[in-house]
């Protein structure tokens, strides 16, 4: 079975530190994002992305295929964010 992990929010604060925790103990990482841009430029092909929202559950199954673990680390911090 895969062990692939997926983390929701991994352009977030708390989900980069879960992604580097992950990616040094050598799991394979995907991440949910709303931006592919973003986490492109964040992760630079260390990780797989998943274009997707929370929000949207028909943007889901395609992230979740094949993933043992989900992180969720989406949220918002106190400061004003989207
Ligand atoms: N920072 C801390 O020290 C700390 C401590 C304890 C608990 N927490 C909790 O941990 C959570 C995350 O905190 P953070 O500081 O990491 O927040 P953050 O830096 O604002 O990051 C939020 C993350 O959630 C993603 N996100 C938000 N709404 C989403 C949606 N609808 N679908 C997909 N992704 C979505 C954001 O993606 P985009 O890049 O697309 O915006 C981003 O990756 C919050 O609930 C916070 O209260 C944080």
């Amino acid at each position: 079975m895969t062990q692939r992990v997926l983390v929701a929010g991994a352009t977030g604060g708390v989900g980069q530190l879960a992604v580097a925790r992950l990616l040094a103990q050598d799991y394979p990482v995907r991440v949910l994002t709303r931006s592919a841009q973003k986490a492109e430029q964040m992760f630079a092909g260390r990780v797989e992305l998943a274009v997707g929202d929370t929000r949207d559950s028909s943007t889901l199954s395609t992230a979740l295929q094949e993933v043992a673990f989900v992180i969720c680390c989406t949220g918002t911090t106190a400061f004003p964010s989207n």
